[in-house]
This record gives structure tokens, C-alpha cells and sequence, in this order.
């Protein structure tokens, strides 16, 4: 009976444990993949993504942007980072993204210390999650060893979620990458920092009905934003996504779409289904329902969003140059 038992556990663990091995490193990636072959790896992004921070502090939103946009095209590949004529970067999603010189940055320190080791994939996957650890986000482990892509498509990018995409359609974009519900809206609150600039909503503040602005939109907050966004003004000018704290990685944009204050309409959408409306409660820790950590969710739906598509082993290459495949 004992024995039993203790031989029925072992066979479970014998099945299970490559399962639990490879949820958690992913396919083929793994905390520590650098820790004999560029120890530095890590301290050396950290410390590159901080100083230009400093300086600079919109490349924290920047760099985990990027990083979102370069995983759902082509996987986590480093495709974004090459320049080109019809590479990723030119195509409209991507043109505002920052902080290319940032990893560039971090790449030709660690090519001086392990030349043609570490891959500009995984150095975009470091200076993402850094990111969020400057803007007062919780850690997490981020398993490496992807390697880089050498295909960058400006047509590839017409799979990236837009923001006038429904619920419906957010929700199958992600699935298409193997990221559920749950994911989707962890991952979206990324814009709990950042901004976005008024052409991608100010749509939404005139004329966006017969009568008027987007009735989902909080009335006093379409005033303050007609006034940022003026009709007809200057598209480019840029404001916090997360109303009142785009500085600081927290909870306060759910709570922003949960009082209509969300500046994207495909944000905003989050609240109005249902189906994403139940998770941004949970974030919120509304009474009745299961609570979620964000901080501790966003870490794992991050290390998901990390491994999509990525080449490992002797896949693809490691670039000397992150804008320039060998
Ligand atoms: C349905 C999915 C998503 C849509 C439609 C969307 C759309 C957008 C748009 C339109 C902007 C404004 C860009 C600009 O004006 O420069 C933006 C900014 C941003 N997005 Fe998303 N996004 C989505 C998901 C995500 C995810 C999954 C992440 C990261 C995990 C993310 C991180 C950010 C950040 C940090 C910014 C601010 C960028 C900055 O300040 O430069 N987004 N997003
Ligand atoms: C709103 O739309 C109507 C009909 O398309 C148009 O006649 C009107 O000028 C528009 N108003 C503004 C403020 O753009
Ligand atoms: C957001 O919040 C701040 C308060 O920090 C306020 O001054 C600002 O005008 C608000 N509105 C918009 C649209 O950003
Ligand atoms: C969403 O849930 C509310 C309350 O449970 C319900 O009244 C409403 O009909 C639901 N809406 C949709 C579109 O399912």
C-alpha cells in the first residue's frame, strides 16, 4: 500500500516534471543561459538601461514597448532592431518606438566583454523587464537564450493589435501567440507607464457619435483631453496613458479604465466585456472575486509573451550589430 503509493508518486513526478521544466523555461530558454559563458550579461543591461533612464526616464515605457512588438512578429527575435528600407521598424506601429540606443548601447559593452555571445534578443527581453523594475515594478526571472532573427518585414507587422481593435479581436491576437484572457489584459496593463500620442484616440473626443465624444469615455475626463488634444492640433503631442501616474508601474490604470479615464479605445473596451472586465476587478481587488496580484502576474505573463517564437539552439544567429544581421 505504501509502496504503492510512493511508486505512483515518483512515476507522477517522472511524467510531470518535464511539463512543470518546460512551462517555466519555455521553449528552450532558461534563467542563467549566459551564467558561465557572460556572467556579466544582466549587470551590464541593468546598468546600461539605468543610466539612460536617467537621462531619460520615457525609455522605461519605450523599451517594454518594444519588446512587446518585437515578440509578436517573427517571435522574440530581435527583428525589430534591424534597420532597413521595408524592415519592421518602418512599418506604422512601430514608428514611434523608442530606445534603439539603448540596447545598442548595452550591446557594444557586452561585445567588448563576450564577443558573439549574447543575442540582441535577449538583451531587449533584459532591458524590458529593468524597465519595469526603474519604474517601481516587481522583478522576475527572465530565462534567455533566444537567438536573433535575420528576417525583418515591414508587412509582418500587420498582425500587432491596434487600438481601435475589439475585445473579440485583442483576445485572438493573443491567442494566435498562445496567450490567454488572463494574459491579455496582465499585459495591457504595461500601460499603467508610457504615453501615447493624440492621433491614436483623439477620434474618440469629437464627433466619435452624433452627439459627441465616445460615451465610454468619463465626461469630465473628455474635457481635460479635448483641451491636450485639441481638434485638428497637433497629433504628436503625447499624453499619459495611465492618467495621474504614467510614471510609476501600479494598479492605478485599471482603476482608470474602471472610472472611463482609459485613453486608448482598446483599452478602455477591457472594461466594457465582460469576459477582460472580470480581471481588471480582480487587479483591482473588488470584493467577491478571487484577487490577483498584478505585480506578480505581470512577471508571468511576461516570461509567456517572452517566449513566443523563439529561436534557440543553433537557430538563427547571434548579431554582432543589433540594426544589422552578420
Ligand atoms: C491590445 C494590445 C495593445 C494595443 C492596441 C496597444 C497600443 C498602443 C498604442 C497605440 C500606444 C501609443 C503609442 C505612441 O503613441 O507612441 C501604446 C503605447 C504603449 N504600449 Fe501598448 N498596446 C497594446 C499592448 C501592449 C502590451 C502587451 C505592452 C507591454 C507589455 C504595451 C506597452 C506599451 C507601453 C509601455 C506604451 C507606452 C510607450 C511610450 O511611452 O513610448 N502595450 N500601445
Ligand atoms: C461631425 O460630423 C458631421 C457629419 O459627418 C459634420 O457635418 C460635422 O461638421 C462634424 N463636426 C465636427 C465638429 O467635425
Ligand atoms: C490627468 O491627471 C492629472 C493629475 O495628475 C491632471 O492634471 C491631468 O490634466 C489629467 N488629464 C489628462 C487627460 O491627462
Ligand atoms: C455583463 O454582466 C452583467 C452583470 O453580470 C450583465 O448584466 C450584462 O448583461 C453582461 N453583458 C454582456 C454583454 O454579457
Amino acid at each position: 500500500m505504501e509502496m504503492n503509493c510512493f511508486n505512483h508518486r515518483v512515476f507522477l513526478l517522472t511524467l510531470l516534471l518535464p511539463i512543470v521544466v518546460i512551462l517555466v523555461e519555455g521553449q528552450g530558454t532558461r534563467v542563467g543561459f549566459y551564467s558561465t559563458s557572460c556572467p556579466k550579461v544582466e549587470s551590464i543591461v541593468s546598468s546600461t538601461v539605468q543610466s539612460h533612464f536617467k537621462s531619460d526616464p520615457t525609455i522605461a515605457p519605450g523599451l517594454l514597448r518594444m519588446h512587446f512588438h518585437d515578440c509578436f512578429v517573427q517571435g522574440c527575435d530581435g527583428s525589430i532592431l534591424i534597420d532597413g528600407p521595408n524592415a519592421e521598424k518602418t512599418a506604422p506601429p512601430n514608428q514611434l518606438l523608442r530606445g534603439y540606443e539603448v540596447i545598442d548601447d548595452a550591446k557594444t559593452q557586452l561585445e567588448s566583454v563576450c564577443p558573439g555571445v549574447v543575442s540582441c534578443a535577449d538583451i531587449l527581453a533584459l532591458a524590458a523587464r529593468d524597465s519595469v523594475v526603474l519604474t517601481s515594478g516587481a522583478s522576475w526571472a527572465v530565462p534567455t537564450g533566444r537567438r536573433d532573427g535575420t528576417v525583418s518585414q515591414s508587412s509582418d507587422a500587420n498582425n500587432l493589435p491596434g487600438f481601435r481593435d475589439t475585445v473579440n479581436v485583442q483576445k485572438q491576437k493573443f491567442a494566435d501567440k498562445g496567450l490567454n484572457t488572463q494574459d491579455l489584459v496582465t499585459l495591457v496593463g504595461g500601460h499603467t507607464i508610457g504615453t501615447a500620442a493624440c492621433q491614436f484616440f483623439s477620434y474618440r473626443l469629437y464627433n466619435f457619435t452624433s452627439t459627441g465624444a465616445d460615451p465610454s469615455i468619463n465626461p469630465a475626463f473628455v474635457s481635460q483631453l479635448q483641451a491636450l488634444c485639441p481638434q485638428n492640433g497637433d497629433g504628436s503631442r503625447r499624453i499619459g496613458l495611465d492618467n495621474g501616474s504614467a510614471n510609476k508601474f501600479d494598479t492605478s490604470f485599471f482603476a482608470n479604465l474602471r472610472d472611463g479615464k482609459g485613453i486608448l479605445e482598446s483599452d478602455q473596451r477591457l472594461w466594457t466585456d465582460n469576459s477582460t472586465k472580470t480581471f481588471v476587478q480582480r487587479f483591482l481587488g473588488v470584493r467577491g472575486l478571487l484577487g490577483l496580484t498584478f505585480n506578480v502576474e505581470f512577471g508571468k505573463s511576461m516570461v509567456k509573451m517572452s517566449n513566443i517564437g523563439v529561436k534557440t539552439g543553433t537557430a538563427g544567429e547571434i548579431r554582432k550589430v543589433c540594426s544589422k544581421v552578420n
